[in-house]
């Protein structure tokens, strides 16, 4: 027997259905990679056109990316676009990582409607801003501790 409230969640889930994949509407309410990274080797946050910001931690080890995460004050769309460009970035080269775009994001999340693309562009675009970020300090990691603050 279902109850009321399970009978009001798949309600929601079938409005949901009629507008994004499965892919995103799981993504977007099971968000992988969520949250902040002590000690991150790379870190941006970006505003999008909206005036939504995300963030982006990442973790590298021998060229690769072993960890990515992100935070987001973004629609549910925008989680869906960190949690699915995370999980692109994840365990790929700094080179692979650098070419994933905004069309990868929206492919990978089986497409978004037209008001939402841009929410796939700031994801992607907070994820190269990140591999920037590292590649900047990379070298001299210190020069973090000097960095402005926002
Ligand atoms: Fe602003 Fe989606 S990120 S509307």
């Amino acid at each position: 027997m279902t109850s009321s409230w399970e009978q009001f969640e798949e309600l929601i889930k079938a409005e949901m259905r009629k507008i994004y994949s499965e892919i995103a509407i799981d993504h977007s309410m099971n968000p992988r990679n969520l949250g902040d990274m002590e000690n991150a080797d790379g870190f941006a946050k970006v505003m999008g056109s909206c005036g939504d910001t995300m963030e982006i931690w990442l973790k590298v080890r021998n060229g690769n990316i072993a960890q990515a995460t992100f935070m987001t004050d973004g629609c549910g769309t925008s989680i869906a676009s960190g949690s699915m460009v995370t999980e692109l970035a994840k365990g790929k080269s700094i080179a692979k990582v650098q070419r994933i775009m905004q069309q990868d994001v929206l492919n990978a999340l089986g497409g978004l409607p037209e008001e939402s693309v841009h929410c796939a562009l700031l994801a992607a675009d907070t994820l190269k801003a990140a591999i920037k970020d590292y590649l900047t300090y990379k070298n001299e990691p210190w020069k973090r501790a000097y960095r402005r603050k926002e």
